[in-house]
């Protein structure tokens, strides 16, 4: 193998990668290109891989040596390394993304060369939705151009972590640090409105190798690493997300009835032999029996490993179902909006319905929405009803089966789709889910409406402290915080009865009952919990400064909006309390049979079984409720109003 390769198809080389990522502890880093050809792209990486050469073709014959199906060059087939791509090739998308391969002592490299031409969108799109940094090269006559901050603009919008822009052509501008300072000012300004933050800038000459592979002799000027140093050694080690499990079934293995394994590739987090799982959509939970790899069993599994698990118990599970920790749940949605990039010449038809393919999951989707076409030269939103070819907009979705995604800026695999048009199965758009439902757009804006009108606050003539020297109290309100039937309810509920008996003025705001009237419109969602919780807190606030004492039992489960809440009500009068109990035992307890109701999958994003549960990590009393009996928790609690007051 003398040239670097191009992919031609896919096959089953799995060993490659793994050997590949393996392979005397190296990293392997993705990047990709972005520029013209005039920008002197294909000069900077043809020395590149010229000048690692000879270790590319060590490894390969390393490769081919430890190989076990004795591979000749011709099957090396290096699209395995290109996972990203896979659906995309499957629907018959012409992509022109070149991938190159190529390693140093230090790294593993994987270039996936994007053409500057016409279709760059749709190409940079693909070849970069794994990258870890992107090059956009700038010639240093030109400057910063329309090109270049769209190149960025898209990069940006994929999320690539971080950008290396290289000031190539340098030795036509007599290697000028006022042509490089000027143009790095030039972009940092453009770039700070996109939010990109990781930027390193290098001066180069491609073609004369200035600050490639070797320290420019002609910029003594430039004090920063060449090229090659600097990809070699950027820190990539937080790039992939090792924290939340996700396992996208592609396929169930049962090659006799003693077997029964579940195929994939873990799209993020890790797991091990022994620990916990849930299945996706059924919420049945087992644990990890065995965990293959080719021919050998392991103990543990990263992403972006492909293994086929095992479980303890039969539990039904199929391709497009997902495995994933009981506590760290992806949402579970029909309704997403997200951002895409429409591919086809085809123009969007938002009144057809397309098929969405996300990890392993297929669904029918019906356009709900194009909230807007960004126009890339200027980043202006423009109100349009479609997209076409090569435009990008925000699309408001609904599937007919949910999908368990993450938003795209935490898991570019879960959070990222294609969209297919069914009649020519051709792929049409990729597109990046944003963490939001389109009901809470609509919110929102009705929210921005209301402070926008001329409200004025009255003061009125008598005083809080003038209430609360009356009531003898001062107003506070205890927020209980929990899952489910951990007791929030019965303590609150308690605890009423007692401050009501020592003649104090209290009130109880219970999540049940205010979903019955005041918050009687709201479900279950990310966006409805939120707006519950500070509907709740500012009827609270209103309640303690009329002196009254609050005791509002909400599952409040995410940290986020308890602090909202806590900021609404007043810090000085909110009493974060967490009403302890573990899942197993509330389950067990399960006072209105709604966790078996969860589990059965009758209730969606119920808190513990199939939506999050964040524990409180500074509350300042913490109930355990299977240790405390009510009364004790009452006690503690009148303690602490006392001191309070
Ligand atoms: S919160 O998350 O918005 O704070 P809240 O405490 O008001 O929840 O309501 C929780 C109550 O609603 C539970 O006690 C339960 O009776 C009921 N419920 C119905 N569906 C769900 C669900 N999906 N998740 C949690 N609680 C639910």
């Amino acid at each position: 193998m003398s040239s670097p390769t191009q992919i031609k198809s896919d096959s089953t080389l799995q060993e490659v990668q793994t050997f590949l990522e393996d392979y005397g502890q190296r990293t392997l880093l993705r990047f990709t290109t972005v520029g013209s050809v005039d920008d002197g792209k294909s000069t900077l990486i043809g020395r590149l891989l010229h000048d690692s050469k000879s270790i590319f073709e060590d490894q390969i014959a390393t490769l081919k040596g430890e190989s076990k199906q004795n591979l000749s060059d011709e099957q090396i087939d290096f699209s395995l390394l290109t996972d990203g791509l896979k659906a995309e090739r499957e629907q018959g998308i012409t992509i022109d993304v070149a991938y190159r391969y190529f390693s140093t002592p230090k790294r593993n490299f994987i270039i996936a060369d994007t053409p500057g031409h016409e279709q760059y969108t749709r190409n940079m799109a693909t070849g970069a939705s794994t990258a870890n940094l992107a090059i956009i090269l700038i010639d240093a006559r030109h400057g910063v151009i329309e090109q270049t901050q769209r190149h960025s603009f898209i990069a940006s919008l994929l999320g690539i972590p971080r950008l290396l822009i290289c000031v190539n052509k340098m030795d036509l501008v007599n290697y000028s640090e006022d042509v490089f300072d000027n143009i790095r000012e030039q972009y940092t300004n453009f770039a700070t409105k996109l939010g990109i933050v990781d930027l390193k800038f290098i001066p180069i000459s491609a073609l004369k190798g200035d600050n490639v592979v070797e320290q420019s002799e002609n910029m003594t000027w430039y004090h920063g690493e060449p090229v090659m140093e600097y990809l070699e050694d950027v820190y990539i080690g937080s790039d992939r997300n090792l924290v939340d499990f996700r396992f996208p079934v592609q396929s169930v293995i049962r090659p006799d009835h003693t077997f029964r394994g579940f195929a994939g590739q873990l799209a993020s987090g890790r797991i091990r032999v022994g620990e916990e799982v849930m299945v996706l959509p059924s919420m049945r939970r087992s644990k990890i029996k065995e965990i293959h790899q080719f021919d050998k069993t392991i103990e543990q599994a990263f992403a972006s490993q492909s293994v086929t698990i095992t479980l303890e118990d039969e539990v039904d599970i199929s391709r497009g179902d997902m495995l994933v920790r009981p506590r760290n749940v992806p949402h579970s949605e029909n309704h997403f909006e997200s951002m895409i990039v429409w591919m086809s010449e085809v123009p969007m038809d938002p009144s057809k319905t397309y098929v969405i393919k996300q990890t392993s999951r297929q669904t029918k989707a019906n356009v709900l929405d194009v909230r807007y076409q960004v126009d890339v030269n200027s980043l202006s939103r423009n109100k349009v009803d479609h997209l076409n070819l090569n435009e990008i907009g925000r699309v408001a979705f609904r599937t007919n089966l949910p999908l368990f995604f993450d938003p795209y800026k935490l898991n570019r695999m879960t959070g990222s789709f294609i969209m297919i048009d069914p009649l020519s199965n051709n792929t049409v758009a990729a597109g990046m889910i944003i963490d939001r439902v389109p009901t809470e757009r609509l919110r929102e804006e009705s929210d921005v409406a209301l402070k926008n009108r001329n409200i004025h606050r009255h003061e009125g003539s008598v005083t809080q402290v003038e209430r609360e020297a009356k009531l003898n109290q001062k107003g506070v309100t205890l927020w209980f915080t929990g899952l489910s039937g951990s007791g929030k309810s019965t303590i609150a509920g308690a605890l009423e009865r007692r401050l009501f008996d020592l003649d104090k003025n209290v009130y109880r705001l219970d999540g049940d009952n205010v979903r019955a009237g005041l918050c009687g419109d709201l479900g279950f969602s990310r966006y409805d919990r939120k707006e519950n919780i500070r509907r709740v807190a500012e009827v609270a606030s209103l309640f303690n400064s009329q002196g009254t004492i609050i005791l509002a039992s909400l599952i409040s489960p995410y940290q986020e909006e308890r602090d909202s809440a806590k900021e609404i009500v007043g810090e000085e009068r909110f009493v974060e309390v967490y009403v302890k109990a573990p899942l197993e035992t509330c389950e067990q307890r399960d006072p209105k049979g709604l966790y078996k109701k969860a589990r059965a999958g009758e209730i969606q994003n119920f808190t513990g079984v199939s939506d999050a549960y964040e524990e409180p990590t500074d509350a300042r009393i913490v109930l355990d409720t299977e240790k405390l009996s009510v009364d004790e928790c009452v006690d503690q609690l009148l303690d602490l109003i006392d001191e309070l007051s």
